[in-house]
């Protein structure tokens, strides 16, 4: 992971440069913001039914994994884009670091979720926190972190900053460090789930 940048409160930051104003029609497909939200969908999707007390544990399993991987990409992204911004705006640097802190600790509990064995009580339990903590995440990011974000980017520069996820999205996807969704098979066998 790229080392981040260190906040100097004191100095006056400069703007990032900004690029040209996009083409009519094309404004805001590739926003920050619409980047964001396209991606929290399948992340929401999932929070519904890992807190859905009617799906079984086996059931949860797989969409647990899933989760973890869809998740993992889009925070790393986050992190690597738009919180690096946040984080060189005296306004945003705060939220910028909460963001940071509220992914590390999802990670946290994602890996101990990964890590238990026999116990499905401490399991279901785990996964109900993780799914509360990283709802109210995204709920806090497209309300007020968002419009703090519009009130400090133009639209050219949250194109800007929306290249720079994608560009880290697609590049987490193929490094080493996303996370392994382990098959099925050696999941059954070490008894998992059948
Ligand atoms: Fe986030
Ligand atoms: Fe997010």
């Amino acid at each position: 992971m790229k080392k981040k940048k260190s906040v100097a409160k004191s100095k006056p930051k400069p703007k990032m440069k900004a690029s040209p104003k996009p083409k009519k029609g094309t404004a805001g497909t590739d926003d920050i913001i619409s980047l964001i939200l396209r991606d929290h969908e399948p992340i929401k999707k999932l929070i519904k039914s890992l807190s859905d007390i009617e799906i079984e544990i086996e059931k949860k399993r797989p969409l647990f994994l899933q989760f973890e991987k869809v998740l993992t990409q889009h925070a790393k992204a986050e992190e690597e884009s738009l919180y690096v911004h946040m984080k060189e705006e005296d306004d945003l640097c705060i939220e910028g670091l909460e963001g940071d802190t509220e992914h590390a600790i999802a990670e946290q509990l994602m890996a101990e979720i990964g890590e238990i064995k026999n116990d499905d009580d401490l399991w279901m339990a785990k996964v109900k926190v993780l799914a509360e903590i990283v709802d109210h995440h995204v709920k806090e990011e497209e309300g007020e972190i968002f419009k703090q974000v519009r009130k400090e980017f133009d639209q050219s520069e949250r194109i800007e900053i929306g290249k720079e996820y994608v560009q880290q999205f697609n590049m987490y996807s193929e490094s080493e460090n996303a996370p392994k969704v382990r098959p099925l098979i050696e999941i059954s066998r070490q008894g998992f789930y059948v």
